[in-house]
């Protein structure tokens, strides 16, 4: 069956010259059985007119916040709708909505919707590639928009370049996936569960001014969190690094490896406790009170261990699912196995940091999830939010059986 069968889109589109390619879209949206809105700005009307989208949509277009009987329409839309699709998405919508103005129906109805929401950017090169840009589009993405990214090809005037309008299939997949995303979330299966998750790599202090630290950027732990309190759990995040959060999200901030220690095991017990973070496996014996000098000497640094967060609440018996994670460079499935059996987990999310578009820094993962049951499923490369639902899929399954 179609992905768009009897699926509400509203349509949203702005204006930019690629306006003209939201009426395939439009066609091929009601072709393979969605009920499209369209909503477009004043601007987008400047160059393809209201009757077009009125045409080919499955209602008329919608133009402006005052002008029928529904005293909300934004509102009416925005919630209606199981997804949102900006297409085009010129640098005004994406920076309006990024810093949630609604200046008209289109930016108000993306900041009055929980339903998913894609941006397919469409503008010049030096538009595409300026920092305010760029920087609206990581904060979008940052709280689980779909970007579509622009391709290089003719743009508007004769110029050749990055930001023309991604291919219609391109945008029709990114859709599919989002509104599959999108049911999954709203199955909203974690409700009344106290989920712990930790994010981001710990820092021990050597002085007051250095520390030994990894490369860990959070994102994935953030993930997890997000996706379980889209699921309905109450949801606790310990985490070395402030990232863009719901307001529903209880965020404590940590340093190193004692402190995450601390903040967690004061949380317990958990029906779920994901352990996302890059805990330091060692930590400086004695840091200095002061900044240490330069003497021009080599100098070694003590360590000794961390306590190992994981394995303790894997022999606490105060959590009803326990994951974690597993950063490997080398005899990756080995070594996770081996990781399983020692700390007492559920579940290990197996990543391979050396791979490319994968682990620290990346926004996407590759992983294999394996479970105590001898159960291993491999999530190919996707988003750190897809590799997030696979995570607490898994979780629902462990719960389901226990
Ligand atoms: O042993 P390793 O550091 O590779 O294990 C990784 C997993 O163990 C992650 O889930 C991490 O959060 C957790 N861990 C921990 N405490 C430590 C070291 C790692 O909880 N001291």
């Amino acid at each position: 069956m179609s992905p768009f069968a009897g699926r509400r889109i509203v349509l949203a589109v702005s204006g930019g010259i690629a306006a003209y390619k939201a009426v395939e879209v439009c066609r091929r949206l009601v072709d393979a059985g969605a009920h499209v809105v369209p909503v477009l700005t004043e601007a987008a009307r400047r160059f393809v007119g209201e009757i077009t989208f009125s045409a080919l949509a499955s209602e008329r277009a919608r133009l402006s916040l005052f002008e029928d009987d529904d005293p909300i329409p934004h509102v009416t839309l925005g919630r209606q709708a199981d997804l949102i699709l900006v297409c085009p998405a010129t640098a005004r919508v994406i920076g309006s909505y990024a810093a949630g103005l609604s200046e008209d129906l289109l930016g108000a109805t993306l900041i009055a919707t929980r339903a998913p929401v894609v941006v397919c950017p469409a503008m010049h090169t030096e538009m595409w590639e300026h920092p305010a840009v760029q920087d609206n589009v990581r904060l979008l993405d940052e709280r689980g928009v779909t970007v579509v990214a622009p391709e290089e090809g003719r743009l508007a005037g004769g110029d050749v370049g990055a930001g023309r309008l991604a291919a219609p299939e391109s945008i029709l997949a990114a859709a599919a996936e989002a509104l599959a995303a999108g049911a999954q979330a709203s199955t909203r299966d974690m409700v009344g569960l106290r989920v712990l998750v930790t994010a981001g790599g710990t820092r021990e202090p050597i002085d007051p001014v250095r520390f030994v630290g990894n490369r860990s950027s959070g994102k994935q732990g953030y993930a997890v969190a997000i996706e379980a309190a889209a699921r309905g759990a109450k949801v606790t995040l310990v985490a070395t690094v402030r990232r863009p959060l719901p307001e529903s999200i209880e965020l404590v901030l940590v340093e190193t490896a004692e402190e995450m220690r601390a903040a967690t095991v004061d949380r317990l017990p958990a029906d779920v406790v994901v352990m996302a973070a890059a805990v330091a496996d060692y930590r400086p014996t004695a840091p200095a009170l002061d900044k240490i000098k330069k003497t021009g000497e080599a100098r070694t640094i003590s360590l000794e261990p961390t306590p190992d967060i994981l394995a303790e609440l894997g022999c606490g018996g105060e959590v009803g699912t326990l994951v974690g994670f597993a950063a490997e460079t080398s005899d990756v499935l080995a070594n996770a196995e081996a990781k399983l059996r020692a700390k007492g987990a559920d579940l290990i999310v197996v990543n391979d940091v050396s791979a490319p578009s994968a682990g620290f820094d990346h926004d996407t993962n590759e992983v294999v999830l394996l479970a105590a049951t001898g159960d291993r499923t491999t999530v190919p490369l996707t988003s750190k939010r897809d590799v997030a639902r696979a995570v607490l899929d898994h979780v629902a399954t462990h719960r389901a059986a226990h």
